[in-house]
């Protein structure tokens, strides 16, 4: 049965390949075929027929195989006809697609932290003043202590240093000290008294740094204070250069006012406020 079998395929095969494969090797690879077949059937079969085999057996596979290509008039394979006959991509959706990568990386860019650096003083205020939202409001409202929205802390201080000494020593440091007007003593509606709202904590826990970041975020982001000022460019700007003085530690509040002209002193002590009109 399976010599029969193998013996008419390449019978068939002769009749389509004959132009393509010359007749002697097709006999040639009947022949080894057969013996291929025998000693395939033939478990017993001698070495000699086995070694004999051993070479054909590989190229014997190979004779079927080759009629499967190369019929010349073969009609389109389901497969290919319907890849002929398949819908195309409109242009519109291939225009869709081609600004995929631009969406893409605009997206990871979006996605990138800021860098440090780009971050001044108010930038950094902004998480600083969770020390300070609980008494004075998330948005400067004010609460247990004083509101600074819509220029009353501008009011309270005219001058930025007056209200980082404040900010710094806390309530209990003026008291003591005597010193009942922190900020300006010609406020309007009467100056803020000393102890007369409460108790205000220091914070020397703070940097003077970060002092600066937080009194600017309370001035400028809470309190309305005007960025076109000369004071908000020298202090509190992104690249206020005595931010960066005092970040680099070349600065601190006990010698700022030497090293910037026009500068009020902060000291580590309490001081009386001044009034907007003091030379500053
Ligand atoms: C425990 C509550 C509390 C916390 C926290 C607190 N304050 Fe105060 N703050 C007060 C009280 C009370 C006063 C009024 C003190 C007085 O009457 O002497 C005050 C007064 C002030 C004033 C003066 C305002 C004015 O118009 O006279 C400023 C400025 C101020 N605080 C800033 C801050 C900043 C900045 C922080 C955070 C770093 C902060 N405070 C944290 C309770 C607090």
């Amino acid at each position: 049965m399976r010599a029969d079998f193998l013996h008419a395929r390449p019978g068939r095969l002769s009749l389509l390949l004959v132009t393509e494969i010359p007749e002697h090797l097709l006999k040639r690879s009947q022949a080894r075929r057969g013996a291929a077949g025998e000693s395939a059937g033939d478990a017993a079969g001698s070495t000699a027929v086995a070694t004999q085999a051993a070479a054909p057996a590989v190229a014997a596979p190979k004779a079927p195989a080759v009629p499967a290509g190369p019929a010349p008039a073969k009609p389109d394979s389901p497969v290919v006809a319907a890849y002929k006959a398949r819908k195309k991509i409109p242009v519109w959706a291939m225009l869709t697609l081609s600004i995929f990568p631009v969406w893409a990386f605009l997206y990871v860019l979006a996605l990138r932290p800021e860098p440090a650096t780009a971050v001044g003083p108010l930038g950094a205020g902004v998480p600083l003043y969770s020390n300070c939202a609980g008494c004075h409001g998330a948005e400067g409202g004010g609460g247990v202590g004083y509101a600074f929205a819509d220029g009353a802390v501008i009011a309270s201080y005219p001058h930025i240093e007056d209200q980082l000494r404040w900010v710094k020593l806390g309530s209990d440091a003026y008291k003591s000290a005597g010193v009942d007007i922190p900020g300006d003593p010609n406020r309007e509606g009467g100056p803020h008294i000393t102890g007369a709202s409460g108790v205000m904590p220091g914070w020397p826990s703070l940097t003077d740094a970060e002092l600066l970041a937080v009194v600017c975020h309370v001035r400028y982001d809470l309190g309305g204070g005007d960025e076109e000022s000369e004071e908000f460019a020298l202090w509190c700007a992104d690249d206020s250069p005595i931010y960066v003085a005092l970040e680099s530690g070349e600065a601190t509040f006990d010698n700022v006012h030497e090293q910037f002209e026009g500068v009020i002193e902060i000291g580590s002590m309490p001081l009386p406020g001044t009034s907007a009109d003091a030379a500053g």
